[in-house]
């Protein structure tokens, strides 16, 4: 494992990337940590801004403002030309910060240039959500990539389940490397549910059709569901919310181009079917708690919904995410319509009344694992700053 270099003060300063709305939901629990133990650790908190509205949703809930922020997001960039313009955009913050080490977090193109920027100034560096693999690198494209390459330079594996680690035992990592840290997002989850169910008199205004006893909450935007994929759950949507006059479904929309779009073309105007942009982070909290099922082919809300009591139906062939699917908490349904329509069918039939009120064992996380990430990066260079 590479060195660190001296801080002043003899505080650990690490230098914590993100770049999109799930990165930041996950790593702000992590900057929180830090800014409790101010003490021990400085963070230089830095955003690419590969994401831009939906990511000053998520820093607006948690009141983090970035030392640094890179504004990186253009309309219709190539992966190739973001990954350059990331891998330049943080080669020039290391330079100039000289971080003690650099955290990153999942699987985006920020992480993957974050990583390798990192390796090329030999700086350590700590991977949270690390070890997650379909064995696929066309599922979820081209997330398995981006982070397999953040797992080759990676010095602190996070792995948030034992699956994880045992994935990255596989791939020969030092046993001394890998840590079961649990995931951030459960976290973010806990931190922020029990506030909206104490007050959510505003919500109910917002979303009135979120108060009903039957609610689909939708979530969609996986590169590989581009085209086809995505045309198939549109109009499964369409068929269920024709079929299901009295369940709502609502749909805050990614803000892709490649989304926005065909999902906008193909459920306009169909009058139980709500498309909103997207939802603020507690917002969106609040409508997981209040849904019956849950259809997404998201990374992090595989991970958040199980605990609140909805269906989870996953529209992807693959997930790296077996947990939930293993404890009968998920179930993966791909793009396909007929299999989609059928699901949710039996779904709303069984779960009607509204979700549980409480709030579920879940298998990635018990909403410590900020302070276990925290602990093992003071553990294992604290000792070595002056
Ligand atoms: C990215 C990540 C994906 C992650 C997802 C989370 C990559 C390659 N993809 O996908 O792994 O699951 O974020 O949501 O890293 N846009 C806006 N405003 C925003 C955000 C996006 O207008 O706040 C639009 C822009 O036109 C942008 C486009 O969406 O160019 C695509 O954004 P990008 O970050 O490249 O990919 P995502 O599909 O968001
Ligand atoms: N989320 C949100 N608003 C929305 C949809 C999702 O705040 O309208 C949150 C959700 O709770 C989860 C995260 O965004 O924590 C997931 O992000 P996304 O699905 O964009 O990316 P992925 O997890 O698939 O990488």
């Amino acid at each position: 494992m590479p060195t660190t270099t001296s801080s002043p003060g003899g505080r650990l300063r690490p230098l914590i990337v993100f770049g999109t709305r799930p990165e930041a939901i996950k790593l702000c629990p992590v900057i929180l940590e830090c800014q409790r133990r101010r003490d021990a650790i400085a963070p230089i908190v830095c955003s690419t801004g590969q994401h831009r509205e939906m990511l000053e949703q998520v820093l607006g809930y948690f009141g983090i403002v970035p030392d640094i922020d890179l504004g990186l997001m253009k309309p219709g960039q190539t992966l190739a030309a973001l990954t350059a313009a990331c891998l330049e955009s943080v080669d020039r913050v290391i330079m100039e910060e000289k971080p003690d080490c650099v955290v990153v977090q999942g699987d985006t193109t920020t992480v993957m240039a974050a990583a390798m920027a990192a390796f090329y100034h030999r700086r350590p560096v700590v991977h949270v959500e690390a070890g997650l693999r379909t064995g696929d690198l066309a599922a979820p494209w081209p997330e398995e990539f981006n982070r397999r390459v953040a797992g080759i330079v990676t010095d602190l594996h996070c792995a948030p389940t034992q699956r994880a680690a045992e994935a990255l035992r596989r791939e020969t990592i030092p046993e001394s490397s890998i840590r079961v840290t649990g995931n951030t997002v459960i976290d973010a989850l806990l931190h922020t549910v029990k506030q909206q169910r104490s007050d959510d008199s505003r919500l109910r205004e917002k979303y009135p059709g979120a108060s009903g006893d039957s609610v689909v909450l939708i979530t969609g935007h996986r590169r590989e569901n581009f085209g086809g994929g995505l045309a198939g759950i549109c109009d499964a949507i369409a068929e269920l919310a024709a079929s299901h006059p009295g369940t709502e479904f609502i749909y805050p929309v990614h803000l892709n181009p490649n989304v926005k779009g065909p999902v906008h073309d193909r459920l306009q105007g169909l009058s139980n079917v709500h498309l909103v942009p997207p939802a603020d982070y507690p917002e969106f909290v609040w409508l997981m708690d209040r849904a019956n099922v849950v259809l997404t082919d998201s990374g992090g809300v595989q991970e958040e919904a199980p605990s609140l009591g909805c269906a989870v139906l996953v529209t992807r062939e693959k997930t790296e995410r077996p947990e939930a699917v293993e404890a009968g908490l998920a179930e993966l349904v791909g793009t396909d319509r007929e299999l989609i329509v059928r699901r949710v069918s039996e779904e709303i039939a069984k779960r009607r009344g509204g979700p549980s009120a409480t709030i579920a064992e879940n298998p990635y996380g018990d909403g410590k694992s900020s302070g276990r990430i925290v602990d093992w990066m003071l553990e294992s260079w604290s000792g070595q700053l002056t």
